[in-house]
């Protein structure tokens, strides 16, 4: 089937504006959006800029508005898509070129969380920290994030003030706030109850219908503001 592709082009270095530039690509229904976008790039136009990685859902690199929702371009098939296909730049972040943005500001927020394990204490049995099965589903559901920036980039509460922390750093928050063997859950509680943090979410839902990996963001960030409430951090 032939795809009528719309991709929104801007190269800050050359360009006064974004504008619109319009593919016409050879497809089969199973192919992704991604594929697309190779076809471009390999055969008709090699300065299209864009990111991605694994090609297969894992890496969480390709990010991006299609047909007006934000989307892996490469889980997104053809046939889901339609005919007319329409590749935008994830909002809120700044345009380093095409469909290329600036995600310093997102891995910056990440860090901010301490997304990684705390525990200094030497193991009681001085070999692992031991877990039981409904230790670990309490936190099943956030680790599976795969840092795509989807539900960040989708919320409007971040594109009104970019400051706010967004979905992402807290699904990652909550992964080692309601880890067991983990001891720093305070401090990321005390990150989470700034001005930026989870009191900016005003419960719009668009970074759950966004996210690839169907992880309920809203029920997490709720929650991590229970926990910040019920510690005083609020
Ligand atoms: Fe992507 Fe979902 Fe993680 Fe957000 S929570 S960064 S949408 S995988
Ligand atoms: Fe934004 Fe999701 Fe909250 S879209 S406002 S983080 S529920
Ligand atoms: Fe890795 Fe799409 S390229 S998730």
């Amino acid at each position: 089937m032939e795809i009528q592709l719309r991709v929104r082009r801007y190269d800050p270095e050359s360009d006064p504006a974004p504008h619109w530039d319009e593919f016409r690509v050879e497809a089969e229904p199973s192919d992704r959006v991604l594929d697309l976008l190779h076809q471009v790039k390999w055969y008709q136009d090699g300065t299209l800029t864009f990111r991605r990685s694994c090609g297969h859902g894992v890496c969480g690199s390709d990010a991006m508005l299609i047909n007006g929702r934000n989307r892996l371009a490469c889980e997104y098939l053809v046939k889901d898509a339609g005919s007319r296909v329409t590749v935008e730049p994830v909002r809120g972040m700044r345009v380093i070129k095409d469909l290329l943005v600036d995600m310093d500001g997102f891995w910056d927020k990440y860090r901010s969380v301490m997304p990684f394990l705390v525990n200094d204490e030497v193991p009681t049995d001085g070999l692992e920290r031991r877990q039981s099965p409904e230790e670990r589903d309490r936190f099943e559901d956030t680790s599976k994030c795969i840092m795509c920036g989807a539900c960040t980039t989708g919320c409007p509460s971040f594109w009104s003030n970019p400051d706010y922390v967004g979905p992402a750093a807290i699904v990652n928050a909550h992964r080692f706030i309601f880890d067991s063997r983990d001891t720093a859950a305070e401090e990321r509680l005390e990150i989470m109850a700034d001005a930026d943090g989870v009191w900016r979410c005003r419960t719009i839902f668009n970074c759950v219908e966004a996210c690839p990996r169907g992880i309920n963001v809203t029920r997490a960030i709720m929650e991590v503001t229970r926990e910040v409430s019920g510690t005083g951090h609020g």
